[in-house]
């Protein structure tokens, strides 16, 4: 006899549920979806436009802590910046002393300047879109600007924590029950006037440090959506990751290294956008990996990695499973974080799938998959 619907849900689970007076029955396990970063180190899929959210500006623009410094117990922060075009730079240029952070367009156009601390350092900028990359080590000079209606820059912290900043200087919380990008604002206002010399204290405390007029000022001499340096490429010719870990560097989407896998799982397309040699933490990799669908007969990717990892979608679907937890299916904008040493099993739903990854440690997932792949000259598997 085939169990019926009811006996399925008579499941341990269930049982532990209706038993919650006796003292030995575990708790059920907190839910994988969530819609805040939790408040410790545990698995979690945040969806897309989920997350506490601060008002940054008076513009309306929004972040929101997909992966916190509490989360991720220290080791990454991933936020996401959303606004409309605004005529201002979202912050005073400055710099990190102890932060690496790093910039992935998801929506729109962001303008993005680094300078890196360095006498004769040449200022770069570039016009960003979706799927390009930049990184400013500690002491880069940066700002950013958003420039489309609807502009998304993500920002990863290395370490975690600089987040902090958005809540000390937070405009209020922003809920919207609709999923709203982010907040309604006709005018276009100055975002910030000149620090106060209590102001500068705090914002060095939280390590963001100003770079004044008489030191930067952004050049806005971009053709073709980049200024500096006119030697590099910009969505017309190849990118490569810098030798220098101090060194600020921008991958446009699709033209940095690429390398093929093809196993038993499908295709994988694995792009680098820093390894741990870009960082003068050694601790980091970062980049994106775009898979075939799971035809039949084809199985999961079954991962276990030594380091905290995550995933902000970007294309497609994804199949995820992580250990000790249901299956659950990933749309772009959707961020899952996976701590060290915990299973999880992944595969495409659909083709042409693909994610960003964020790794902590020296040695990270791709470059365990990079010893199996061929370099590649294409952002596409072959037929
Ligand atoms: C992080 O955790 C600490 C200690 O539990 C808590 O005081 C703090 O408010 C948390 N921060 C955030 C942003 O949730
Ligand atoms: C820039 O580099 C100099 C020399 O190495 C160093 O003293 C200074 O602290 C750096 N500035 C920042 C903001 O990191
Ligand atoms: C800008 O792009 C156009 C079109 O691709 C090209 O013809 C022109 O040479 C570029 N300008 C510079 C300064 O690279
Ligand atoms: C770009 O890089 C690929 C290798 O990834 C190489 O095969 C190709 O020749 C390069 N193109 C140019 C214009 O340098
Ligand atoms: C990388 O190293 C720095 C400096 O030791 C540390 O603060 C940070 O948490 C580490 N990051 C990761 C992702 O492990």
């Amino acid at each position: 006899m085939k169990p019926s619907p009811l006996f399925l849900t008579l499941s341990p689970l269930f049982l532990a549920l209706t038993s919650s007076s006796s003292p030995s029955t575990p708790s059920p396990p907190s839910p994988l979806v969530v819609d805040t970063a939790p408040s410790h180190l545990r698995p979690y899929i945040l969806p897309r436009y989920a997350g506490h959210a601060i008002k940054l500006t008076t513009s309306g623009q929004i972040i929101r802590f997909s992966i916190t410094a509490n989360s991720s117990a220290g080791a990454f922060s991933l936020v996401q910046h959303a606004g409309k075009a605004t005529g201002w730079t979202s912050a005073r240029p400055h710099t990190h002393r102890r932060v690496h952070e790093h910039f992935f367009c998801t929506k729109g156009r962001v303008e993005l300047w680094t300078k890196k601390n360095a006498t004769g350092a040449v200022d770069e900028a570039r016009v960003l879109t979706q799927g390009d990359f930049g990184t400013a080590p500690p002491g880069t000079i940066h700002t950013f600007q958003h420039i489309d209606p609807d502009s998304q820059l993500t920002h990863i912290y290395n370490p975690g924590g600089f987040e902090e900043l958005f809540q000390v200087f937070s405009l209020g919380d922003f809920e919207s029950p609709h999923g709203a990008p982010y907040e309604l604002v006709e005018e276009d206002q100055r975002p910030f006037g000149d620090a106060t010399p209590e102001q500068e204290a705090q914002l060095n405390s939280l390590d963001l440090w100003i770079a004044k007029a008489d030191v930067y000022v952004p050049r806005r001499d971009f053709v073709n959506g980049t200024a500096g340096d006119a030697r590099l490429n910009w969505h017309d010719g190849n990118n490569s990751l810098s030798s220098d870990p101090m060194d600020p560097y921008y991958i446009a989407k699709d033209y940095g290294p690429k390398y093929l896998l093809n196993s038993e799982d499908g295709y994988k397309v694995i792009q680098p956008l820093l390894t741990a040699s870009q960082t003068p933490f050694r601790n980091l990799t970062v980049g994106t990996i775009t898979l075939s669908p799971r035809r039949k007969g084809e199985k999961a990717n079954v991962v276990r990695l030594e380091n905290h990892f995550a995933i902000q979608m970007d294309e497609g679907q994804l199949a995820l499973t992580i250990q000790g937890y249901e299956r659950e299916l990933l749309l772009q904008g959707d961020v899952a974080f996976i701590p060290a040493g915990t299973r999880f099993e992944y595969y495409a739903t659909v083709p042409f799938t693909k994610f960003l990854y964020v790794n902590a440690g020296e040695r990270g997932y791709a470059d365990e998959l990079l010893e199996r792949a061929v370099p590649w000259n294409f952002p596409v598997y072959p037929a």
